[in-house]
């Protein structure tokens, strides 16, 4: 970058989950999609990291907001507060003047032109000069490291926190697609009624995820078994504190019904892909991205179930995030970006 030029170029992942912004190959921002506002006034008092510690645990004078929900802005001003805050956690090289923002920021392949008009906004309204879209399942494909220019097919599965994205690619384009509201977020839920309804606890948000992360599983029997875990909370009728023991086991009965869905989903993607491109998948596999493929045994209970292999993307949680990255860098020649 010449000394004159004060474009400050960022690759953004806007997140129902998690937000991460990319700057000069690196990822700047890794944080949870939360904000923490002042009540009376609506000032940002906290994003990100710092927010997620007060969600659940705030007062009268302290609300968190979560601005994304199943992938798509739910609160436009928060949505604005949040990326506005991530952007100025970058670190500028110029510190005399603001840097015109070049950004590409990707969008779930199931929006409305409304919702892509409400992400295009907020990244304007944040700072973005010039913004580009890209489709979410193309951000995973690419971050995967798959070549989507290629007149080959390519399919890819990103598992967020609001949304499933199921996509068949091929020659730079989305061939086909489903985008299904049961992920990350439905499976945390599907954890607290479980523990409410088998073992009469309540349990916080936070300690559902928890519960997840560490013995989420999509097959109720494993070869490498992570360890019980062990919590305590509230009885719900006689609100003294109770300690279960729970097994990996319990956490993939209690997702099941969710994990059906997705296999549905994939199933209904399988059947509408033309048949050269389905030989290709068949023989290079699917790939997963998005912190849900790190639900333990999920690609054994794909592949077992479609005869296909299904192989989890290098750190799927910056999957998509790095395919941004991939895009902001080949903004000219990407046809399918979109202004
Ligand atoms: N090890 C893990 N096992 C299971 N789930 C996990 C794990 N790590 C993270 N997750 C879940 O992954 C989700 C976040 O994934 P990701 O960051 O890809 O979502 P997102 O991009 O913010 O959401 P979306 O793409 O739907 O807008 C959360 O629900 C989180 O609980
Ligand atoms: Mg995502």
């Amino acid at each position: 970058m010449g000394l004159f030029s004060l474009t400050q170029e960022l690759a953004i992942d806007l997140g129902t989950a998690n937000t991460l912004i990319i700057h000069n190959n690196k990822v700047v921002v890794d944080e949870p999609s939360i904000v923490a506002l002042d009540a009376h006034t609506g000032k940002v008092v906290a994003i990100g990291e710092q927010a997620r510690q007060m969600h659940g645990r705030t007062h009268q004078n302290i609300r968190t907001i979560r601005p994304l929900k199943d992938g798509v802005i739910a609160d436009f001003t928060a949505t604005e507060l949040m990326l506005r805050g991530m952007i100025k956690k970058v670190k500028t090289t110029h510190q005399l003047f603001t840097p015109s923002l070049k950004m590409v920021i990707c969008i779930p392949s199931g929006s409305t032109n409304v919702e892509i008009r409400a992400v295009r906004d907020s990244a304007e309204h944040a700072g973005g000069r010039e913004v580009y879209m890209i489709y979410e399942p193309m951000a995973a494909a690419l971050g995967s490291g798959l070549d989507v220019e290629a007149p080959e097919g390519h399919m890819v599965i990103d598992i967020g926190g609001g949304t499933t994205e199921i996509a068949c690619i091929s020659l730079g384009g989305i061939v086909c697609s489903e985008s299904i509201n049961v992920a990350g977020d439905v499976f945390t839920e599907d954890i607290r009624s479980y523990m409410r309804q088998t073992h009469n606890i309540r349990v916080g948000e936070r300690t559902a995820e928890d519960i997840k992360i560490a013995i989420g599983a999509a097959l109720p029997e494993l070869d490498e078994e992570p360890e019980d875990y062990v919590i305590t909370g509230p009885n719900i009728v006689t609100a003294l504190p109770t300690t279960i023991t729970l097994s990996y086991s319990e956490i993939a009965y209690a997702l099941e019904k969710s994990l059906i869905k997705i296999d549905a989903a994939i199933m209904k993607v399988l059947e509408s892909i033309p048949p050269e491109l389905y030989s290709d998948i068949y023989k290079k596999g699917v790939y997963l991205a998005g912190g849900g493929a790190l639900i333990k045994g999920l690609a054994k209970r794909l592949s077992d179930k479609c005869n296909i292999p299904f192989i989890v993307a290098d750190d799927p949680l910056r999957a998509v995030a790095r395919g941004t990255g991939i895009a902001l860098k080949n903004i000219g020649r990407f046809s399918f970006l979109m202004r």
